[in-house]
C-alpha cells in the first residue's frame, strides 16, 4: 500500500452525474484516502424531512449530525429521484449548510489515522470546505452524457423515470446549484478541469492519477 510523507486533502466540486462520486472512489482506494461524499449528506437530511417532517427543525438537523455515522451515508433509498430533488431545495438554507459544513471539515482535516489524508466530493468543497486542499478538481461532462448515466443509475435501481423526466431533473438541479446564493457551485481558477464526456471511467482515473503523481513526486510526498 502507497503510504505518504505529509497526509493530503483532495476537493473535488462537479455538477449533477459528472462522474465525480466514480472518481472519488477510485482516487480514494488507490491512494488510501478518506472519501466523503457530502451530496449524501444533504440526501439525508432530506430523508429526515420526508420521513419526519413534525420533528424536522435545525435543532433536529443539529443532534442528528452530532451523532452521524459515515456508514449511514451508504443506504441506497438516497439516491431517488424524489430525494435528489429535496437535497437540492435543502442545500440552500444557509443555516443547513452550517450544520453539514462542520461535519464535513472535521472529516476533511482529521480523517482516521490509517488514511493517507481525504478526499470529499461536492459543490463547494474547492473554495468552502478545503480552500488549502493540495489537489483540487473540478469534473464536469455534456448535460446528455450526464442525465443518460443517472437514467442508467435509477434503472439498475429499479426506479422508473424516462430519459427525459431524467434530463429535465438534472438541468433543473443544475439551474438551481449554480445559481442559488450561498455555496453555489463553480470551478475555482485553481481547480484543474476534468471534462469526462468522452472518457471511460478508467481514462478519466488515469488522467487525474497522472496529475497526482507528478505533483505528489515533485513535492517528495511518495
Ligand atoms: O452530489 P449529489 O448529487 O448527491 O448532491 C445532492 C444535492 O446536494 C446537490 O444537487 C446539491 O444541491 C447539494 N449539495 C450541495 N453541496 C455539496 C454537495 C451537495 O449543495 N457540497
Amino acid at each position: 500500500m502507497i503510504r505518504f510523507k505529509s497526509k493530503i486533502k483532495v476537493a473535488i466540486d462537479s455538477p449533477a452525474a459528472a462522474g465525480a462520486g466514480t472518481q472519488a472512489k477510485l482516487i480514494s482506494k488507490h491512494y488510501n484516502l478518506f472519501y466523503l461524499d457530502t451530496g449524501k449528506i444533504y440526501r439525508l437530511i432530506a430523508i429526515l424531512k420526508i420521513n419526519y417532517p413534525k420533528k424536522f427543525n435545525y435543532k433536529y438537523i443539529k443532534k442528528k449530525m452530532k451523532t452521524l455515522k459515515v456508514t449511514s451515508l451508504n443506504n441506497k433509498k438516497l439516491l431517488s429521484n424524489e430525494v435528489s430533488t429535496l437535497a437540492s431545495i435543502i442545500s440552500k438554507d444557509k443555516k443547513i449548510r452550517k450544520l453539514v459544513h462542520n461535519f464535513q471539515i472535521r472529516h476533511a482535516y482529521k480523517p482516521p489515522k490509517k488514511y493517507n489524508g481525504s478526499c470529499l466530493d461536492g459543490r463547494d468543497i474547492t473554495y468552502k470546505i478545503i480552500p488549502n486542499a493540495d489537489f483540487k478538481f473540478f469534473i464536469t461532462a455534456n448535460i446528455k452524457v450526464r442525465a443518460k448515466r443517472r437514467f442508467q443509475e435509477l434503472k439498475r435501481l429499479n426506479k422508473k423515470m424516462s430519459f427525459k423526466e431524467v434530463l429535465k431533473s438534472v438541468k433543473k438541479r443544475d439551474k438551481s446549484d449554480y445559481n442559488r446564493k450561498i455555496s453555489p457551485l463553480k470551478k475555482t481558477k485553481d481547480s484543474i478541469l476534468i471534462n469526462t464526456t468522452n472518457l471511460t471511467k478508467r481514462s478519466c482515473f488515469l488522467k487525474i492519477k497522472r496529475i497526482m503523481d507528478k505533483k505528489l513526486k515533485l513535492d517528495g510526498n511518495i
